[in-house]
């Protein structure tokens, strides 16, 4: 008898497991190979499938380790027991004693670990029965996934299901790789508290209010940056944390607002120091997952980066770049091109070899990402065998076209004006147009270092710290400091695996001097910065070590190393794009007695301007 049961991704892992025999079981229900017929055994697990052919009974049987085929044979039935196996409904928890027996050459499966044996049933013993479940745990071939808000809505059943399973077994091996490997380098586990002072992410922050002291809230953190430098003042050389953060923000498919990072931190170190560690420690993650790490991982500048790619995270699987066409184009008879140069802004875009195949719907999909992405056009221009069209190719004589090296069947995207507007824009571009030419790869695994951030940005006239505010002035532009702080470049680093983000970090300010300076910078007076960072300064300013740290995406590398659709399929309970569980149900309302204790009151908010509390789309994507 055949099975067309899924195999269970969990079991065929090389991942040494270790007995999962207990007072119930003498074994888990995936270990099992031909080579263990004619053991008797006693298995648990829940009731996967069941398959009815009359005076034969089949039931797969399904635990965290795999599923194994029992069969209630012949024997079974003389006893009369097929009555009972016959009550078992979908995911019955049972408990099963038999013999395992080699299946006839015929009836294996090869896509199941245990598919050459089967287990011969003599006794049964139902645990606990269990409700027809809200959602199959059971999948036929080609049976879609029922919605993902359903899913998160039944999270135990669905947690059920092999491909979960197989993620969080792969995030449990990461972490334990990731301890061990820092414990072989000396670092220290140490945990900080969930219960802090605001630390500055960029985020919003989650709010706890104090009962004993009326009117005042701790935050949860959004990292342990703060606490991790001040371990270094204290000496701690090497600390090392798997470390819950929360951010109140907008969540997309790669946010969560609670997650958890691997957040470290070492004194008397240079960036190679932390570049080498969290390389050495992606080779060993990237192996027990199944991918291609080899360090050292290639490096560019920010301002590479943006020059070439348009973004601080390329994905480097594709190699088509940016061209910069200022000398090119800047003669062109078009006053948007004139201007934008005149503007002191450049004129790039991408040329793509066969582009010119591409419908005008398609560049027109291609255009609106750019737009989406913040450029009021893209300009393009088909080179065809009796000229161009397209827009841009109204402007461009023989020259443009020989300085463009255009070759026929080219396509040109073109964006001019300031890098702040563009480089975003052909970033999107180039994701967009990769897309709908079907660019083939140069390589399955990209991995990049970029380095040397601006320490700041500027927004509608305000100073922000482009990661946060103890980065490390590089040493080069520190005298620029005050006079143009914007030109200031930050001794940070950025590790991108297939233009995602995995990791930020830096080195810090050690210096209180220094660090009072950027936050005055950041606009701060000296009494807020007293109020909010004087322990910090206190520390720094006690015999602070020279220190940088990073802290990698815990959730983001299971992920992407799974090339999973989103961070919900590698949290065990992950909440949806409105910040709500649905499984456990929160947030949730609480009494007005509970809020008094906690001195404070609801109140509605105005209908006017200040009201954030529109109820957002319960969509989980
Ligand atoms: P940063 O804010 O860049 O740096 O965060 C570091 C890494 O954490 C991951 N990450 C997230 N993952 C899931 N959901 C989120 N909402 C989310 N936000 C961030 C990303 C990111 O690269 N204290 C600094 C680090 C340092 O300087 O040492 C920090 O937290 O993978």
């Amino acid at each position: 008898m055949s099975s067309r049961t899924p195999t269970s991704p969990a079991a065929s892992s090389a991942h040494p497991t270790p007995s999962l025999a207990t007072r119930l079981r003498t074994d888990a229900v995936g270990v099992f190979r031909g080579e263990d017929a004619g053991r008797e055994v006693t298995l648990t697990g829940w009731v996967h499938r069941r398959r009815d052919l009359g005076g034969l009974l089949f039931v797969d049987l399904r635990d965290r380790s795999g599923l194994l085929q029992v069969s209630f044979g012949p024997d079974w039935t003389e006893a009369g027991g097929l009555e009972s196996a016959h009550g078992l409904g979908a995911e019955d928890v049972i408990r099963i004693t038999g013999e395992l027996r080699l299946r006839p050459e015929e009836a294996r499966n090869p896509e199941l670990p245990t598919g050459d044996v089967e287990l011969q049933a003599r006794t049964l013993t139902l645990l606990n029965s269990a409700e027809t479940p809200a959602i199959p745990v059971y999948r036929g071939p080609g049976d879609e996934l029922p919605a993902e808000e359903l899913r998160l809505r039944y999270r135990h059943l669905d947690l059920r299901r092999a491909e979960l399973q197989r993620n969080l077994l792969l995030r449990h091996r990461l972490i334990l790789a990731t301890r061990n490997y820092f414990h072989g380098l000396g670092f220290l586990e140490v945990e900080t508290p969930m219960l802090t002072k605001r630390t500055p992410e960029g985020a919003r922050d989650y709010l706890v209010p104090s009962r004993v002291h009326p009117g005042e809230f701790y935050a949860l953190p959004q990292s342990p940056q703060i606490y991790k430098q001040i371990l270094m003042t204290a000496g701690f050389d090497r600390y090392i944390q798997i470390a819950r953060c929360f951010r109140d923000e907008d969540l997309r498919a790669d946010r969560q607002p609670e997650f958890t990072q691997i957040d470290l931190e070492a004194s008397f170190v240079g960036p190679d120091d932390i570049l080498e560690w969290v390389e050495g420690l992606m080779a060993e993650m990237a192996e027990i997952a199944g991918i291609e790490a080899a360090p050292p991982f290639h490096r560019l500048s920010w301002a590479e980066a943006m020059d070439r790619y348009g973004s601080d995270r390329p994905d480097l699987r594709w190699e088509l770049e940016i061209r910069d066409w200022t000398r090119v184009l800047g003669t062109a008879d078009s006053a948007i091109l004139r201007g934008a140069v005149e503007g002191g802004g450049r004129i790039r875009g991408l040329r793509l070899p066969g582009g010119a195949s591409l419908s005008r719907r398609q560049v027109e999909e291609i255009e609106a990402a750019a737009k989406a992405a913040g450029a009021p056009g893209l300009l393009w221009a088909k080179r065809t065998a009796d000229g161009g069209s397209g827009p841009l190719a109204r402007w461009l004589e023989e020259s443009h076209w020989t300085g463009l090296e255009a070759a026929e069947g080219d396509l040109f995207l073109v964006a001019a004006g300031a890098d702040r507007i563009t480089s975003p824009a052909l970033s999107a571009t180039r994701e967009a147009a990769i897309r709908l030419l079907e660019l083939p790869k140069v390589r399955e695994h990209a991995w990049l270092w970029v380095l040397d951030f601006p320490l700041f940005e500027e927004e509608d006239g305000e100073m922000w710290a482009n990661h946060h505010p103890f980065v490390l002035p590089h040493p080069d532009d520190a005298d620029r400091l005050q006079d143009d702080p914007l030109s200031v470049r930050g001794i940070a680093y950025d590790l991108v695996y297939n233009g995602s983000e995995l990791g930020s970090g830096s080195l810090r300010i050690h210096d209180p001097a220094v660090q009072r300076q950027v936050l005055r910078i950041l606009g701060l007076d000296d009494g807020e910065i007293d109020r909010k960072f004087g322990f910090l300064l206190e520390a720094l300013a006690s015999g602070a070590p020279p220190h940088g740290g990073i802290a990698l995406g815990m959730d983001r590398i299971v992920k992407d190393f799974l090339a999973a659709p989103s961070l919900r399929d590698v949290i065990a309970f992950p909440k949806t794009t409105a910040a709500r569980a649905l499984f456990e149900g929160a947030p949730s309302p609480v009494e007005s007695d509970e809020l008094m204790e906690l001195h404070l009151e609801r109140r509605e908010k105005s209908a006017k301007g200040n009201n954030t509390s529109s109820p957002e789309p319960e969509s989980p994507a």
